[in-house]
C-alpha cells in the first residue's frame, strides 16, 4: 500500500490549460501566426521558457529573438495568464479532485504537490485546496523541469518518505515519465493513448479506485 499521494496541479486539479493556451494565442496573434489548440497540447507540463520555445518553432521564429526579447515575451504571456487565474475560484476544480483530497486527509495519507508551474501558490489558494497539501513543490522550487525526476524526488524527501511509497498523478507524458524515472507509481489523467508511459490510467480523479492504492 501506498503512504503519498503527489499531484500535479495543471490539468489533473484544475483545467488552467484553456487560459495557459489563451495567453499563449495572444502572443502568437501578436506575432502573427496562428497557434491552435492541437498545438497547446505540446505546453502540457512543460516550463514556461521551454513553451515558448515550443510556441516560436511553430510559427517558425525560433532564432529571431534575443535571451531578453524572448523573457520579455514570457514576462506579458504570464501577465495575462496571472489576470485569468486571478479569478479562479473552487468550482474551477477538475470532477473528483476535492472528494479525492478529503478522502486522502481523512485516511492519513500525506499529499504532495509536484507542479512546474511558478503559479501554483495563487492557483491553490484561489481554488481553496492550500490547506490539503503537507509539502508544495512547484516551479519556484525546482531547478530541472519535467521529464526530470527533481519536483517529485523533492515532495517525498519533503516528507521523509522513500520514493516507492508514493504515488504521482500527471497527465502530461513528461511528468508520468518523471514518476517513473523515480521510482513511483505513474497514474495517468486522461487519455490512455497520449499516456502510454503510464502504470496506469483513468479517464478522470473520479473513476481511481482509491482502497485499491491506500
Ligand atoms: C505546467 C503546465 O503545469 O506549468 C504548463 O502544464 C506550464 O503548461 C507550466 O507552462 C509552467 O507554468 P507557469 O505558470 O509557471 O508559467
Ligand atoms: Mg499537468
Amino acid at each position: 500500500k501506498y503512504q503519498c499521494a503527489i499531484f500535479d496541479l495543471d490539468g489533473v486539479l484544475v483545467d488552467t490549460a484553456k487560459y495557459h493556451y489563451l495567453a499563449w494565442k495572444e502572443l502568437a496573434d501578436q506575432l502573427g501566426f496562428t497557434f491552435t489548440e492541437e498545438h497547446n497540447e505540446r505546453l502540457k507540463g512543460v516550463s514556461r521558457m521551454d513553451s515558448l520555445d515550443i510556441l516560436l518553432e511553430v510559427g517558425q521564429m525560433k532564432d529571431r529573438f534575443t535571451v531578453s526579447e524572448k523573457e520579455e515575451m514570457a514576462t506579458e504571456k504570464n501577465a495575462r495568464y496571472t489576470a485569468y487565474i486571478s479569478k479562479m475560484d473552487p468550482s474551477q476544480l477538475l470532477a473528483g479532485a476535492l472528494e479525492l483530497l478529503r478522502e486522502l486527509k481523512q485516511m492519513g495519507i500525506k499529499i504532495a504537490l509536484g507542479s512546474a508551474s511558478k503559479n501554483a501558490p495563487m492557483i491553490l489558494d484561489r481554488t481553496g485546496i492550500s490547506s490539503y497539501f503537507d509539502v508544495v513543490i512547484d516551479g519556484n522550487s525546482v531547478s530541472k523541469a519535467k521529464p526530470d525526476p527533481e519536483v517529485f524526488m523533492l515532495g517525498a524527501d519533503g516528507l521523509n518518505l522513500p520514493y516507492n511509497v508514493c504515488i504521482v498523478f500527471e497527465d502530461s507524458a513528461a511528468g508520468l515519465e518523471a514518476a517513473k524515472s523515480a521510482g513511483m507509481l505513474a497514474v495517468g489523467i486522461g487519455e490512455e493513448r497520449n499516456l502510454t508511459c503510464a502504470d496506469v490510467v483513468y479517464s478522470s480523479l473520479e473513476k481511481i479506485e482509491i482502497d485499491k492504492y491506500f
